[in-house]
């Protein structure tokens, strides 16, 4: 089964940016660590991350299409963007597993970040673990999809 791991804005300076916050790591390292976990779980793993908003909602779109689950960091997207909490809804409404990961806990940061307005409408949401939520949210895509 094929799962696509999306990752908002800001994600491609992951290792630059706050490393304190979000880990010394780069995506490139993430994406390969997606690739190797989703084999495991016999997942073709596909990660894509785009600064665009439009974008990331095209993909929701495509994923709704192609009957493809979604592992999603929306990342600052999470907090104001109706238009791809829309779209994500169109992917669980399809019966799709939609697992929303946070890299770290934004419950406990600035107010802002204490809002989802994806997590409504995902499956399940992973916070403040790290990388280490990816696997986490990669494997509940695996068992969400024995449940069917
Ligand atoms: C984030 C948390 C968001 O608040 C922030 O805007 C991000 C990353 C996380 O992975 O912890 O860009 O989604």
């Amino acid at each position: 089964t094929r799962v696509m791991v999306i990752n908002g804005p800001n994600l491609g300076r992951l290792g630059v940016r706050e490393p304190d916050v979000y880990g010394s790591q780069d995506l490139k390292t993430l994406s390969a660590d997606c690739v190797t976990w989703g084999q495991r779980l016999g997942l073709d793993v596909e990660v894509r991350q785009s600064d665009d908003e439009a974008e990331v909602i095209g993909w929701m779109h495509d994923a709704v299409d192609e009957r493809t689950p979604v592992v999603m960091n929306p990342a600052a997207f999470t907090h104001y963007s109706y238009g791809l909490a829309d779209a994500a809804h169109m992917v669980t409404d399809a019966g799709l597993p939609l697992m929303e990961v946070h890299i770290s806990n934004p419950s406990a940061r600035e107010s802002f970040r204490k809002h989802s307005v994806i997590s409504p409408v995902a499956t399940g949401t992973i916070t403040g673990m790290g990388f280490f939520g990816y696997k986490l949210a990669l494997e509940s895509v695996a068992y969400l999809l024995r449940q069917k």
